[in-house]
């Protein structure tokens, strides 16, 4: 439940990188010994791939708040269970890791979900590439080779995932490997970052041509994760939408440029200051176009989040979506709130209104969750969010209590009956 109308204020401290945890946590299967990853944030998708390893064989647990060990030293299992990839999709990152260390792999193929069908293909051509047979057979992708050989691999489109399974087979395979048309995210430099710690021989990560000379073995090692952009950019606009006043700590500013200026362009003042990002507002945003692309362009995990803003802007905004098939589901919500939105192929027409209005709304996937969330927050009156443990709590580490301690009205209600017994009070 959140009540709308509260600027925020104060200071807040980001998290440590979703993005770059579950990749990393996948490569631990690549090396043998102990691996100590720091700065992993507290979220339900890491508890999903930490028992994802422990299905493997592989003892992985958080040790402390935010730091999770792996130890990788013993036989690992060849097969993901069912229920553990279907319930997130980035379970899937197991199986380059796999492949390389054991020569085979029997991974459940993951689902569509509410931003796309999602397929994998990219991964499965890459595997082949290096000489993996694969097979699908009910529901299941077996991958194995007794030895990978490096190869010239050409990505039809630069995927984020893609890139990951590729980069992790290749650290084990024989001779060179080069990705060629690789994603760019900074998460895929923290991975090669984390490998190359490892033993690794990775470079040109962050660049669309990643060169990884295969070696023996990895050696298990020590690795602090980097800050979580998204969830930078998403209080960013949390300080625009509430016309507050915050200081965002612990941002790799380099990583949300993007953002920083289609904010600053909307009249949003934003100061950095090193590793910390002053966000103040206090009137209406204007109208900005907006346009997803792969990295280092707007990215796509952020367009529901500046389409809430959007909604209250002066002006119309066109979001073009140029990443994902269907990732407006969060625009039929924003209309319940009053958003003057229209919806043209993969383009969202966004007339600006003075007001948005609480209500009742859906997430159905996590961005598209923190963006009602964000609205709530512009909003005159309550909005209920449904379903926050399915979306908001598996990517956000406890985003409400840090929004809560700006100054947000926030409440989390057990089921409905509470709401509606507030509603009678
Ligand atoms: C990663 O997903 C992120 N997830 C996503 O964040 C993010 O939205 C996405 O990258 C794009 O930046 C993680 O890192 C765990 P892609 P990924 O492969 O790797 C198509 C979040 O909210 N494609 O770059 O799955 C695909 O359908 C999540 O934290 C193929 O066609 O994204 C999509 O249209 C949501 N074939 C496009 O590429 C493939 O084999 C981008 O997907 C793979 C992808």
């Amino acid at each position: 439940m959140v009540k709308g109308g509260r600027r925020l204020e104060g200071e807040v401290t980001v998290s440590g990188s979703k993005n770059s945890s579950l990749p990393i946590l996948a490569a631990t299967i690549l090396t043998q010994g102990l691996n100590t990853i720091t700065s992993v944030p507290d979220l339900l998708d890491i508890q999903t791939m930490l028992r994802m390893l422990r299905s493997l064989n592989i003892r992985a647990e958080y040790s402390q708040p935010h730091t999770v060990r792996v130890w990788v030293n013993h036989y690992i299992k060849h097969v993901a269970p069912y229920e553990l990839v279907t319930k997130m999709r980035a379970s899937f990152f197991i199986i380059g890791p796999l492949l390389a260390k054991t020569g085979f792999a029997k991974i459940p193929l993951p689902g569509g979900c509410a931003i796309g069908s999602r397929p994998v293909d990219i991964h499965l051509k890459g595997l082949q590439a290096l000489g993996a047979d694969v097979e699908l057979e009910h529901g299941f992708v077996k991958v194995q080779a007794r030895k990978l050989k490096g190869d010239r691999i050409l990505l039809d489109f630069p995927s984020v995932g893609a890139t990951e399974t590729i980069m992790m087979a290749a650290t084990l395979a024989e001779g060179e490997t080069l990705i060629e048309n690789a994603a760019r995210e900074p998460e895929i430099t923290d991975l090669a970052d984390y490998l190359n710690k490892c033993g690794a021989q990775i470079s040109g990560a962050g660049s669309e041509q990643i060169k990884i000379l295969g070696v023996k073995e990895l050696k298990a090692s020590d690795h602090n994760v980097i800050p979580d952009r998204i969830e930078a950019g998403t209080l960013m606009v949390a300080a625009a939408i509430s016309r507050g006043n915050i200081l965002i700590k612990n941002v790799n500013v380099a990583h949300v440029d993007s953002t920083i200026l289609k904010l600053q362009q909307s009249g949003v003042t934003v100061e950095v200051k090193g590793d910390q990002v002053r966000v103040k507002a206090s009137h209406r945003p204007k109208a900005v176009d907006i346009k997803t692309q792969p990295y280092p362009g707007f990215p796509t995990d952020m367009q529901p989040q500046l389409a809430a803003l959007m909604s209250l802007a002066e002006g119309t905004s066109v979001i073009s979506e140029g990443v994902f098939e269907n990732r407006f589901m969060h625009v039929h919500e924003l209309k319940r709130m009053g958003a003057d939105i229209r919806l043209e192929g993969q383009s969202a027409i966004v007339n600006g209104v003075a007001k948005l209005q609480g209500a009742p709304v859906k997430s159905r996937d996590l961005r598209a969750g923190a963006a009602l969330m964000l609205a709530g927050l512009g909003a005159e009156g309550e909005t209920l969010i449904e379903d926050i443990d399915r979306f908001i709590e598996r990517g956000y580490e406890k985003l409400d209590k840090k929004l809560i301690a700006l100054g947000a009205e926030i409440k989390e209600l057990r089921n409905i009956a509470e709401y509606e017994d507030e509603d009678n009070a």
